[in-house]
């Protein structure tokens, strides 16, 4: 099969498109002939290094930690699918990741895409999708709560703001002037727009900030929170905890592969509840060009997913 593979963290140009042998279904698990897969910003900030304290990666690495395509075959013991289903997997970060033609997973990793989803689309929702599920849980997000999402153009922010409004939340979120239509019309009832004002001058009294930013952006959020207010925050960068200062909740997640939830998020979008976003589309071979204009902040309104 195809794939993209790295030897050493460095730039983009580590990346390789290469030959690898096919992958096999052991026991317990499917194999998927994958169709898409997404780039994340988590998987540009591993292959440079930037993460290298949290994840030693075994050499050669293959990125990517998510994919959809159609299972083509079954390992023993294996039950939950049959060959010609289609799946999203979550690829674990020390497994062979998604930016490849084909993936073998447990079977626990993988999740049936809803009919009224293309393949591209439930992609986009997967990493993303779980990483605003697991956000949303660990908030208690509800009806009549005030909620600021950051970075709502992006791609787990636009989740984000697609959950928290479809459970009644009042939702603010902040992006570029040039997205402000977008987010709205996602179902956010307010956005400022970053290049224009300063989020902590015009919002207050907020229950509950996700942070998908970091930095300054979260030095500024605890002003905005009401006392006994929650700070969920998603980014790798360390942040200074002062929630005490603000009597505040702080309280940082990281994605795992959840089945269940990325079950609830297929739920939700084969109810149409969800609509998944899709920037745009690259093939395979130009992995390397994907995260240079991910690194570049270019990729706005939804997932950059990969093509096989
Ligand atoms: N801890 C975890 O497990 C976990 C899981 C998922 C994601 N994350 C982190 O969460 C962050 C977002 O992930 P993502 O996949 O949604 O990224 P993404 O799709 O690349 O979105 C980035 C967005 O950030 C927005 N942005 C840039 N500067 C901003 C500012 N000053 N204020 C508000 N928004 C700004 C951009 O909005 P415009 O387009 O409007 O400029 C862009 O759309 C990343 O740092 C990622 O590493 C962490």
């Amino acid at each position: 099969m195809k794939a993209i593979q790295y030897s050493e963290h460095g730039p983009a140009e580590t990346m390789r498109y290469v030959d690898l042998p096919d992958p096999v279904a052991e026991a317990g698990q499917i194999l998927v002939k994958l169709q898409a897969a997404s780039v994340t910003p988590f998987d540009w900030k591993l292959r440079a290094g930037y993460l290298k304290s949290h994840f030693t990666l075994p050499m050669p690495s293959v990125p990517g930690r998510d994919g959809g395509g159609t299972v083509i075959a079954v390992g023993e013991g294996a039950s939950q699918f049959k060959v010609g289903d289609r799946v999203v997997v979550m690829a674990g970060v020390f497994a062979q990741g998604g930016y490849a033609e084909m993936i073998a997973v447990d079977e626990k990793q993988a999740v049936r895409i809803p009919d009224r989803l293309s393949t591209i689309e439930a992609v986009a929702l997967t990493n993303a999708g779980l990483s605003a599920w697991i956000a949303l849980q660990t908030a208690e997000v509800k009806s009549g709560d005030k909620v600021l999402v950051h970075s709502g153009a992006g791609a787990v922010g636009g989740l984000l703001i697609q959950l928290c409004h479809h459970l009644g939340a009042n939702v603010s979120t902040t992006c570029r002037s040039s997205n402000r239509d977008y987010v709205l019309g996602l179902g956010a009832d307010s956005a400022v727009a970053y290049d224009q004002q300063d989020f902590s001058e015009v919002l207050d009294d907020q229950d509950i900030v996700f942070d998908l930013m970091g930095g300054d952006v979260h030095d500024k959020s605890y002003k905005v929170l009401k006392r006994g207010g929650r700070l969920v925050w998603l980014v790798a960068d360390p942040i200074k905890d002062r929630g005490a200062d603000f009597g505040v909740t702080v309280t940082r997640i990281m994605v795992t592969d959840d089945k269940s939830a990325l079950q609830a998020i297929m739920d939700l979008a084969g109810a149409g509840v969800l609509q998944p976003q899709v920037a745009r589309t690259m093939p395979l071979s130009e992995a390397a060009e994907a995260h240079r204009q991910m690194e570049k902040s270019a990729i706005s309104r939804g997932r950059l997913i990969l093509t096989m």
